[in-house]
């Protein structure tokens, strides 16, 4: 099985560096026909042609790649070194999404203010909706919003799409990268529903196509025109999806299956409306064609929602941090919860970049998220310790509960190394760690990770009071 295996990853490797030199060729090609085109020869046809043979190029890229990692995971299966290979696709992968990510949301906010920033009143050409002066980096510059389009459409126009292309792409590789691969570790939570790996795999993923098909439905139905009525109804779907993941997988696997489906639908909503309108728009300029002001209309409100879906999202792209929060007890009422609160920060920012200051949407945003810092509070009254607790009974717990992973030598059968490198071998390691105990053990219950070993309550309250005691292991 070894020698296949490197001769399969050198022949890929090759074809890798011919397609890689093969890119670079084309983008010679290509910059001759500009200058052929500069120079009045006519070279549309040709230019069409390097560009599809480009595209062809880079898929092929892609898929070589892919199936190049895929490989090396076949080869490496079983091995010392199959978590060393996720560790480092995780490093990649999870670097490529919050570069995409930070290019195509920081385009997104930037555009949506300069939309609610633009001068529009003062010395403002006819043809213009609004322009604005800025200044950057050292530099002056000076932005123009055309109120249509202009008379002729330039011929070097910038698209903003691949970044939200790449951020979906990127987001679904990590999805399988850190939960599907470990399906029976992070996706699912057998004493939430007992479901295989590939049923939970399959959940996910329709539920992003479900999800697309209700909100594009919503989108074309008349409560469009009703923002308020649209922005309750489609507020409580997306509360649906969240309850529905709850109840389908662990806590922290349906945390990140809501920020994906919204970032599905956000890409979504630049894959199929956004783009496809701008192309129309684009045509009908080109050929002097009147524009469908509704396409337009569609891709403003589509950009509209996406532009209130970033800080959730944000906010489940960094919650796999927070065990307090889909660690409490309704996990689904705190990711509702901070979904509201920060959208609502949003939309007082976009309200101030309109210079229309609102008194009440901040504050009442605030609330809104203290009310879920308060309700995952601990305890205020968490119950009494009779008795004094010995650090014997403890270990035992940990030793019982814990050391099958975090252990210097676990003997789970996901984990090989020390997860996070906790580990409780000796009592001193045990002590040193009560304070990230008493969070993942009492008060949010996250640990032992999906309770895999079954600890109990009374047992979590062992823990806890003999950290309340001063945790003392003598
Ligand atoms: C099935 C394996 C498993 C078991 C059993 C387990 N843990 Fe964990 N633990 C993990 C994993 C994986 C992580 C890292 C991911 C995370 O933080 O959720 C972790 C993280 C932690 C952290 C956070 C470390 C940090 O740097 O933030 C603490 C504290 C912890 N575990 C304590 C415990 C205690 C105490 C027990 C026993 C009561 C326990 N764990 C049982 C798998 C396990």
């Amino acid at each position: 099985m070894r020698m296949p295996g490197i001769i399969l990853l050198a022949v890929f490797g090759f074809v890798l560096v011919m397609l890689t030199i093969m890119t670079y060729y084309l983008r010679t090609v290509l910059k001759q026909y500009e200058k052929d085109d500069e120079a009045g020869i006519n070279v549309e046809k040709k230019k069409e042609e390097i560009a599809s043979s480009r595209n062809f190029v880079y898929t092929a890229l892609v898929l070589v790649s892919v199936s190049m990692a895929g490989t090396l995971y076949i080869y490496v299966k079983g091995t010392a070194w199959e978590s060393h290979l996720m560790e480092w696709l995780n490093i990649v992968v999870r670097l490529m999404h919050i570069t995409f990510g930070i290019a195509w949301i920081g385009a997104s906010f930037y555009f949506v203010f300069l939309e609610n920033a633009l001068n529009r009143t003062k010395d403002v050409r006819d043809e213009l909706a609004g322009n604005l002066w800025a200044v950057h980096g050292g530099g002056f510059y000076y932005l123009e919003k055309y109120k249509v389009a202009p008379k002729t459409i330039p011929k070097h126009l910038h698209w903003f799409k691949y970044e939200a292309y790449f951020t979906w792409i990127s987001g679904f590789c990590m999805l399988f990268v850190v939960y599907y691969f470990n399906a029976s570790a992070l996706l699912i939570d057998k004493n939430i529903l007992d479901i295989t790996a590939w049923q939970g795999i399959g959940i996910g993923v329709g539920s992003f196509v479900v999800a697309w098909i209700i909100y594009d439905l919503l989108c074309k139905s008349p409560l469009i025109k009703k923002p308020v009525w649209f922005t309750l109804i489609g507020f409580a779907v997306l509360i649906g999806f969240t309850y529905f993941y709850t109840r389908v997988f662990s806590p922290r696997a349906a945390y990140i299956h809501f920020g994906s489906m919204i970032g599905s639908i956000m890409v979504a909503n630049v894959f199929f409306v956004i783009i496809p309108a701008q192309k129309a728009m684009v045509n009908a300029a080109k050929k002097g064609l009147p524009l469908n002001p509704q396409l337009g209309k569609n891709a403003l409100n589509r950009s509209l929602h996406n532009n209130y879906f970033t800080l959730p999202v944000l906010f489940v792209m960094i919650s796999n941090h927070f065990p307090t929060t889909f660690g409490y007890e309704q996990p689904w009422l705190m990711l509702a919860i901070i979904s509201l609160g920060t959208a609502g920060v949003k939309h007082y920012l976009n309200l101030r970049e309109k210079g229309q200051l609102s008194v009440w949407v901040l504050p009442v945003s605030v609330v809104i998220l203290l009310a879920g810092a308060f309700i995952s509070a601990p305890p205020k009254d968490p119950g009494a310790c009779n008795s004094k607790i010995e650090f014997s009974e403890v270990n035992a717990i940990i030793q019982e509960r814990c050391v099958s992973c975090h252990s210097s030598k676990p003997t789970d059968d996901v984990y090989k190394a020390p997860p996070n490198g906790v580990m409780y071998d000796t009592p001193d390691d045990i002590m040193r760690k009560k304070d990230l105990i008493m969070q993942r053990v009492v008060i949010t219950k996250t640990m032992p990770q999906n309770n895999k070993t079954n600890i109990t309550q009374k047992e979590r309250d062992i823990i806890r009071c003999w950290i309340e005691q001063g945790a003392s292991v003598k």
